[in-house]
């Protein structure tokens, strides 16, 4: 049986994994993502395939799903705002060092078409994955492909400018949506609420060090679990913006279902439910038009890595 590696290069770690063709994943690795030097980041793609290569010799090609803009050869990543990859070379450069064929796309463009194929997407011919992550990246899925627009390059959808004059983004923009409804968002609202009103946020510094930075997702989400007004109130605000971009989506592209993935979407319902509601109070047209479903990924972070598999398959 043929087999492929998928790569999900993300801000913060590389996962990889042995796919075959039902989607199933045989085995994994991860190793943190170099931020500044994408030389290593490449060396470290190269390390992870030939661990798994090694104990899997069927495997024919690696799928990369890479978190930034890739051109439409599908070959250089043009512009990362949350990585140091500028006019990247990245798919010669990893054939190279692992001397087998490599298909590159988006990050959330495989996740999109891994959720499509094999998780929540399945039957839905028209959707719009999410990933709420460091960033936000978008997967657009129309009447059953992949569409990447003219140059590549469409889906870029936490770029979206929500505030005029706000959050200065990784792109260089100010007010993108990445800044207002990301994974680090959700952290960069409860160290603020942390830093202007510790006692409010009493929890919060009790489950990190005791210091704002030292509350991360995973302090938020348990406290919002345990029912902590303020994480649940930093849920909240994310959750609105991220409503409100739904709509937006929504406006344009009138799909039938939005998947939400990424980090952020680990918190399930906590986050499921205020962004429905905020998406069903906000979109144009409410109450004479069908609205698409708003779920959670399926296959959670091993979306990426199935979807670029399953990309390489089809090479
Ligand atoms: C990038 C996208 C990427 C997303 C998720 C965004 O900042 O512009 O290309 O898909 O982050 O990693
Ligand atoms: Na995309
Ligand atoms: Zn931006």
């Amino acid at each position: 049986m043929a087999l492929t590696i998928g790569v999900d290069v993300g801000g913060t770690k590389v996962a990889a994994g042995v796919v075959d063709d039902g989607g199933r994943i045989l085995e994994q690795v991860r190793r943190p993502t170099p931020s500044t030097d994408p030389r290593q980041t490449a060396e470290v793609i190269a390390e992870v395939v030939d661990l798994l290569k090694g104990k899997y010799e069927q495997v024919e090609a690696v799928g990369l799903g890479a978190a930034g803009f890739v051109d439409e050869a599908r070959a250089t990543v043009l512009f990362a705002p949350n990585l140091a990859w500028r006019d990247e070379p990245i798919k010669d450069k990893v054939e190279e060092l692992v001397g087998m064929p490599v298909v590159v796309e988006n990050d959330a463009n495989a996740t999109a078409w891994g959720e499509f194929r094999f998780g929540a997407g399945r039957g839905e011919r028209f959707l719009v994955l999410v990933a709420l992550g460091t960033g936000i990246g978008g997967g657009i899925v129309v009447d059953g492909e992949l569409y990447r627009g003219r140059f590549g390059l469409a889906g870029e959808i936490g770029h979206l400018r929500m505030v005029p004059d706000g959050r200065r983004c990784g792109c260089g923009n100010r007010g993108c949506w990445e800044q207002y409804a990301s994974g680090n968002a959700l952290v960069h609202e409860a160290r603020e609420l942390a830093r202007v009103a510790p006692l409010m946020a009493a929890r919060l510094l009790e489950l990190g060090d005791g210091t704002p930075e030292g509350v991360g997702g995973l302090e938020i989400t348990q406290a919002a679990r345990e029912g902590d007004r303020a994480a649940l109130e930093c849920f909240g605000t994310v959750a609105a913006w991220a409503g409100q971009g739904l709509a937006d989506l929504a406006a344009i592209l009138d799909p039938g279902a939005f998947i939400i993935g990424g980090g952020l979407s680990d918190a399930g319902d906590l986050l499921l439910e205020p962004v429905r509601a905020a998406f069903e109070a906000a979109v144009t047209g409410r109450g004479y038009r069908r609205l698409p479903e708003v779920r959670i990924a399926e296959l959670g972070s091993a979306a990426g890595i199935v979807g670029a598999a399953d990309l390489a398959r089809q090479r």
